[in-house]
C-alpha cells in the first residue's frame, strides 16, 4: 500500500480544485470530489466529507490556496480582505479540532508580508502543499515511534477513525498500527462504531479491511466488556485539540479512558504537534454541538420522538490523568505536559 494509495485530499493544478475522498459515502462508494469554492469547501468540513483533525489542517491550508488562487483582486489590500474574509468562513466551520485553524493561519501567516497578490497565490499553495506532505511525514513518525509501544501479538481497541482519511494519509492512531504490522507484529483492532456517524464502524473498518489489517467491529457500549474480558490489550486514540489538561477527541473516548484505567489496560494518544494547544486549558475549549437528526435518524428512519430533547456533543475531554502516554512525530511524551517546552520542537522531523 502506497500513500498515494491512500491520500485523503489534493491540490489538482490542471482544475484548480481541491479533490478529496467523500467521507459521508464510505464505505459503499468511493467519490472524488472537486471543489473549486471556499462556501463549498465549507459546506464540505460541515458535513463532514473531509474530517479528522490532521485532514481539517490540510483543508484549511488548501483552502485558503484556494481562495487566493480564485480572487480576482489585484491590489494587494483587496486580495487579502477576500482572502482573509475566506479564511473566517473556513475557520468557522468547526471549532473544536485545532488544526483547522493552525493550517489556515499558517498559510496566511506566510502570505500576510508578501506586497503583491501575485506572489502570494504562489506562495499560499507551495505552504498548503508543504503543510500536506509534512502531515504524511509526521504520521509516519509517529507510527515508528508508537509501534514501541505495542507488544509483538496484541488486540488494540481504537475509536473513531484516526486513520488516512483523518489525515494526508497513512493515519496517526491507525499509523502506530499500520507502522506495527509493517514491522511484522501481529495486531489485532477492535474498531468501536462511533456513534452517531459511525466513522469507526464506516472509515476505520473500511481502511483496515483494504488494508488486510484484521480489524472488529463494534458497538460502543461493548467496549467495557471486552476490556473485562481480557480482550483488549490497549487502547490508542487520535485527538482533535490536547491542553495541557486534557485530551479533545471524538464523543465516546473519555468512556473509553475511564474504562480502560479500571482494567489497567494503556490509554495511548496519538498526535502531531500541531494538535497541541499552548494556550487554552480544558475550560476554555468549545465542544461543537451538532443537529439532532445524527442522532434521531438512521437512514431514513426516526427513532427518537418529536417531543424527546435530544444532545449531541461531537466531542468529549479526557483528563490528562487518564492517558497513559501521548505518541507526537517527536516521540513519546508521557503526563504531566508542557505543551510549550514541546512545541519549541522545530516542526522537521
Ligand atoms: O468529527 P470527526 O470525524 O472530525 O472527529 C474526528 C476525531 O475525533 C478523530 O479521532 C480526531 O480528529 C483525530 S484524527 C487523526
Amino acid at each position: 500500500m502506497t500513500d498515494e494509495a491512500t491520500a485523503t485530499l489534493w491540490w489538482d493544478t490542471p482544475s484548480q480544485s481541491i479533490r478529496y475522498i467523500d467521507q459521508t459515502l464510505l464505505p459503499g462508494e468511493f467519490t472524488i470530489v472537486a471543489c473549486t469554492s471556499v462556501n463549498r469547501l465549507a459546506t464540505a468540513i460541515r458535513r463532514l466529507e473531509i474530517r479528522g483533525a490532521p485532514a481539517l489542517g490540510v483543508a484549511g491550508a488548501y483552502g485558503v490556496a484556494l481562495a487566493a488562487a480564485t480572487s480576482t483582486k489585484t491590489n494587494h489590500t483587496a486580495f487579502m480582505e477576500e482572502v482573509s474574509a475566506a479564511a473566517g468562513i473556513l475557520r468557522s466551520t468547526r471549532p473544536t479540532a485545532i488544526n483547522l485553524a493552525w493550517g489556515i493561519d499558517r498559510v496566511l501567516g506566510k502570505i500576510s508580508p508578501l506586497t503583491d497578490a501575485r506572489s502570494a497565490r504562489e506562495y499560499a499553495l507551495q505552504e498548503a502543499q508543504t503543510i500536506a506532505r509534512e502531515d504524511t511525514d509526521c504520521c509516519h513518525a509517529i507510527g515508528k515511534h508508537g509501534s514501541t509501544l505495542l507488544p509483538d501479538t496484541c488486540t488494540v481497541l481504537t475509536h473513531c477513525n484516526a486513520g488516512a482519511l483523518a489525515c494526508s494519509s497513512w493515519g496517526t492512531a491507525l499509523g502506530v498500527i499500520r507502522s506495527a504490522v509493517r514491522e511484522g507484529k501481529n495486531i489485532k483492532v477492535i474498531s468501536c462504531e462511533t456513534r452517531p456517524l459511525l466513522q469507526g464502524a464506516r472509515l476505520t473498518a473500511w481502511e483496515l479491511a483494504r488494508d488486510g489489517i484484521d480489524v472488529t467491529t463494534i458497538t460502543d457500549s461493548m467496549a467495557a466488556h471486552f476490556m473485562r474480558a481480557g480482550a483488549i490489550d490497549a487502547v490508542i486514540v487520535g485527538a482533535d485539540r490536547i491542553t495541557s489538561d486534557a485530551v479533545f477527541n471524538k464523543i465516546g473516548t473519555y468512556m473509553h479512558a475511564v474504562c480502560a484505567r479500571h482494567h489497567n489496560i494503556p490509554f495511548y494518544v496519538a498526535a502531531p504537534l500541531s494538535t497541541f494547544d499552548c494556550v487554552k486549558t480544558e475550560r476554555d475549549v468549545i465542544i461543537e454541538e451538532r443537529g439532532r437528526e445524527e442522532v434521531t435518524t438512521m437512514g431514513n428512519r426516526v427513532y427518537v420522538p418529536d417531543g424527546a430533547h435530544v444532545r449531541n456533543p461531537a466531542f468529549d475531554a479526557t483528563p490528562m490523568d487518564l492517558v497513559t502516554a501521548i505518541v507526537t512525530e517527536h516521540g513519546i511524551v508521557r503526563p504531566p505536559l508542557d505543551i510549550r517546552s514541546l512545541l519549541s520542537h522545530t516542526s522537521t522531523i
